[in-house]
């Protein structure tokens, strides 16, 4: 019986010549595929990985996904542990940190926190200065990316009580930039961070609070949010988490990082698809005009939305979750929400769908998550911002990780050149070519203040 290696054995039919590269972790390095040359003047074998579809880009560990098996655990403990037993808090210590924490860990994190969830009041002002109508993921995208501004410090990256700084920083005025966003677009006023409430029950008071003195979260709709947020807290090398770790690993600040991974998340293939979800279910209208509206799926007229996920190719745990929470929420509000019927009636018609079930398409973590916002009484446009909220330690913790981490460098795939090279420059008098803008001119009379 021959001998077995850790190595793969690479035969390039152009030279004739064979390459032995290292496995390691079930996994070959890119860098050593580069010997593998015509001739000496080769610049060497690259792989095309145009959505990181099968690459690997750090090593990491904090947040392990089976998505075959429909597995997510966060520093080696399972999300429905973690959804079980503790809070948010807890776990973006857990993320941070690596560890859960005792008892005086946790009350001296909860405490810086709850202790700098105020925002400068200039960002107010600046908030003020945002259309009444304009999407609060915007400004929150931009708020975050302001904060770099009033901590100058925390470009320090490599100093330890900067990073923790701007992680509690980050984790504690989310919340409060979110609500601030959400007042603006209502035209309400903004409400200050409440220290007594907890970190659920403070941001739905600063969404909610109207003239009562002091307002106390229904505590099942706290848990609820709490839960929703430990769901959201980390998700591996998704796109804005990589976004954050390519931003980041040009050594900016962590507040124009997580930034990025802000702007990342707005999109609707990503934290936008919550919002996307409920725009779905209210177009279908009834559920008798599920079967149309897969045929139109299956046509590739449209996606269903909330369905399929890169990593997951079974049942996202999340979304289990969360489906447990919804009817929980619903009877809280007393809320009979005809859009949970058409939800259930349509993940029951997909799964039994041959389109789905043949390229593993199941429901996501967006798909019921929705539905308990919206029970929540929180307008659609909030949905992402949600999203972003707990996603921040989750960012927080990945940007740590790759600043410590040796192997990293500044983020710079590489390209394969498909334009011309080489012509010879035409003078503008003799050029020919087709037109290649189409639409009305770009300058057209304003008629309203809209894209002026
Ligand atoms: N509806 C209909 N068809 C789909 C869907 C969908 N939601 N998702 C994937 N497909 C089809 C796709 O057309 C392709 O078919 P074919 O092989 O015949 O061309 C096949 O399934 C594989 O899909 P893919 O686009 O190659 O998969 P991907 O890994 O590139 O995309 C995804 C993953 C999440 C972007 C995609 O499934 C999708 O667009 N889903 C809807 C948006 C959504 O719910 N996003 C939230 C993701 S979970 C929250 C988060 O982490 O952000």
């Amino acid at each position: 019986m021959s001998e077995t290696k850790d190595t793969l054995s690479i035969t390039d039919n152009r030279t004739g010549k064979t390459y032995e590269v290292d496995i390691t972790d079930e996994t070959i390095k890119a860098m050593d595929l580069r010997q593998i040359k015509v001739n000496e003047d080769d610049f060497g074998m690259m792989t095309y990985d145009p959505a990181f579809t099968n690459t690997a880009a750090c090593r990491s560990s904090i947040t392990y996904i089976d998505g075959e098996a429909g597995i997510l655990q966060h520093r080696g403990y399972t999300i429905e542990e973690l959804c079980e037993h503790s809070t948010y808090l807890e776990v973006a210590y857990l993320l941070i940190f690596g560890e859960l924490p005792t008892e005086p860990q946790l009350e001296r994190w909860t405490y810086d926190i709850t202790h700098h969830t105020f925002v400068h009041e200039d960002i107010k002002t600046m908030l003020e200065g945002f259309r009444y109508d304009s999407h609060p993921m915007g400004m929150l995208l931009s708020t975050v990316g302001a904060m770099s501004t009033y901590y100058p410090q925390a470009n320090k990256i490599d100093n330890p009580f900067e990073r923790y700084m701007a992680a509690i920083r980050l984790i504690a005025k989310m919340p409060t930039l979110a609500a601030f966003s959400y007042r603006h677009s209502l035209g309400l006023p903004y409400i200050y961070p409440d220290n007594d409430l907890s970190y659920a029950g403070n941001f739905l008071g600063m969404m909610r609070k109207m003239t009562e003195l002091k307002y106390e979260p229904d505590p099942r709709l706290e848990r609820a949010l709490d839960v929703l947020f430990i769901l959201h807290a980390d998700h591996e090398q998704n796109c804005s988490t990589s976004s954050v770790r390519a931003v980041g690993s040009s050594q900016v600040d962590p507040y124009s990082a997580v930034a990025a991974g802000v702007a990342a998340l707005y999109g609707p293939l990503h934290g936008g698809a919550n919002e996307a979800v409920l725009r779905m279910l209210r177009r279908i209208e009834k559920v008798e005009n599920i079967p149309d509206f897969l045929k139109g799926v299956k046509n590739r007229d449209e996606k269903l939305m909330g369905f399929g996920h890169r990593v997951y190719k079974n049942y996202d745990p999340r979304a289990r979750i969360i489906k447990k929470h919804v009817d929980e929420v619903l009877d809280v509000v007393g809320l009979d929400n005809p859009l949970v019927a058409i939800a259930s009636e349509l993940e029951k018609q997909a799964l039994d769908d041959e389109f789905f079930t043949e390229r593993k398409l199941y429901p996501n973590v967006d798909f019921y998550s929705g539905l308990i916002y919206e029970a929540l009484g929180i307008p659609n446009e909030m949905f992402t911002v949600i999203f972003a909220i707990p996603r921040t330690s989750g960012w927080v913790a990945q940007w740590m990780e790759m600043n410590g981490d040796s192997e990293q460098k500044i983020a710079r795939p590489r390209q394969i050149y498909t334009g011309a090279r080489d012509l010879t420059y035409v003078p503008i008098a003799d050029r020919e070519g087709e037109e290649k803008i189409t639409g009305p001119p770009a300058t057209r009379p304003i008629k309203s203040r809209r894209g002026a």
